[in-house]
């Protein structure tokens, strides 16, 4: 018997909403397999917390959380608190402190999702993108403020090891897919810290004669996530460019409620973290109207990186089965089912596909 210990952080707005949803899944998981067990503790942080005591997580989170085996994140953010702070004070400090350099991000196309493109294209890719430093620091400052003389700078800060690691983990990954990478750049804008980060794609890419390799100014990958999807398999990208052009990915998926992310630690040395990437949505709280799935498919990702990858898949398969019988549907995709209607209905395609195997 597999015990895993999950820590949640519903968080705030529909957090909670989508993480009970994955919840749901992760216990018919448990139900069907009778070696593999969950124990979950939730964690209260988020928002409310930070308006009550002034931090959003207490100072030992991190101690808390590495006892753990993964942690399952809904969202964070809410009007009454400016919007870095949740992202410095509760994102970053685990994304950094547990150094989860790797930010995993599925862009494929479901059958029976919601593609805004005329094309039948079919899409089904992964942003690697870089996830502890990059465009991503704190470094930078704000003199003179107000006054005519203001300067502002923000620092980008890439290293050599950061790089290195996490373009290694891309074409690793293409390895077990179908050996294309593609960089993503601006080396022709940013002199300093993007004709590093292609030398270095230079550098790591002739460990992999047989990767297929390309490089891809951030621009013309904006046109070409519309234009050309299919030819894309793995794309590693800087901190910025992979968080702006992945809501693109979102987009041709169904949305933001298709949008799962891994951020991970490799080495395994400290918890990994799984979440939706929608955020909180705070005007939708309570009100039973998000679609789940992108929470689901983060619970997917979630198993994958713990070693279940079968029921990994049979998640997906469960989640496209909901959707090709396109009889319970969120408004988002043009239904009236709530939020737990579709996380009950994904839970029970996954008892009858896994009753098949
Ligand atoms: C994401 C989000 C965060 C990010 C925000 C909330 C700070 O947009 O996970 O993509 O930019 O990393
Ligand atoms: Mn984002």
């Amino acid at each position: 018997m597999k015990s895993y210990r999950i820590a949640l952080i519903p968080g705030d707005g529909i957090g909670p909403e989508v993480i009970a949803e994955g919840v749901k899944v992760l216990r018919k998981v448990a139900e069907l397999d009778k070696d593999i067990n969950f124990e979950f503790s939730a964690f209260p942080w988020g928002s409310e917390y930070y308006l009550e005591k002034g931090k959003m997580m207490p100072d030992d989170a991190l101690d808390i959380l590495s006892k753990f085996d993964a942690i399952y994140f809904g969202a964070v953010g809410v009007p009454e608190v400016p919007d870095w702070i949740p992202a410095h004070q509760l994102l970053y400090k685990i994304r950094r402190g547990f150094n989860q350099y790797i930010n995993f991000r599925p862009i494929k196309r479901l059958k029976g999702a919601p593609c805004p493109l005329k094309r039948d294209v079919p899409i089904d890719m992964v942003y690697i993108r870089e996830n502890v430093e990059g465009e991503y620091t704190d470094m930078g400052g704000r003199h003179y403020t107000g006054t005519e003389a203001e300067v502002v700078t923000q620092v980008n800060m890439f290293t050599r090891h950061g790089t290195e690691r996490v373009m290694r983990y891309a074409f690793e990954l293409a390895k077990e897919r179908r050996s294309k990478v593609a960089s993503i750049t601006k080396s022709n804008a940013l002199m300093h810290s993007m004709t590093f980060w292609d030398e270095v794609f230079n550098y790591v890419k002739q460990s992999y004669p047989g990767i297929e390799t390309r490089q891809v100014l951030v621009d013309a990958m904006a046109m070409y996530m519309v234009t050309e999807p299919e030819k894309f398999d793995v794309i590693v990208a800087s901190n910025l460019f992979g968080d702006i052009l992945t809501d693109l990915g979102a987009a041709l998926q169904g949305g933001l409620g298709f949008a799962p992310s891994g951020n991970i630690n490799p080495e395994k040395k400290y918890p990994s973290m799984f979440e939706p990437v929608h955020g909180s949505s705070p005007k939708d709280k309570g009100k039973q109207v998000v679609n789940p799935i992108a929470a689901i498919w983060a619970a997917k990702l979630m198993l994958d990186h713990l070693g279940e990858k079968v029921w990994g898949e049979k998640i997906l398969k469960a989640i496209e089965g909901v959707l090709v019988e396109g009889k319970v549907r969120t408004p988002d995709i043009g239904g009236q089912s709530t939020t737990q209607a579709m996380g009950d209905a994904i839970a029970d395609k996954l008892a009858e596909i896994s009753s098949k195997y």
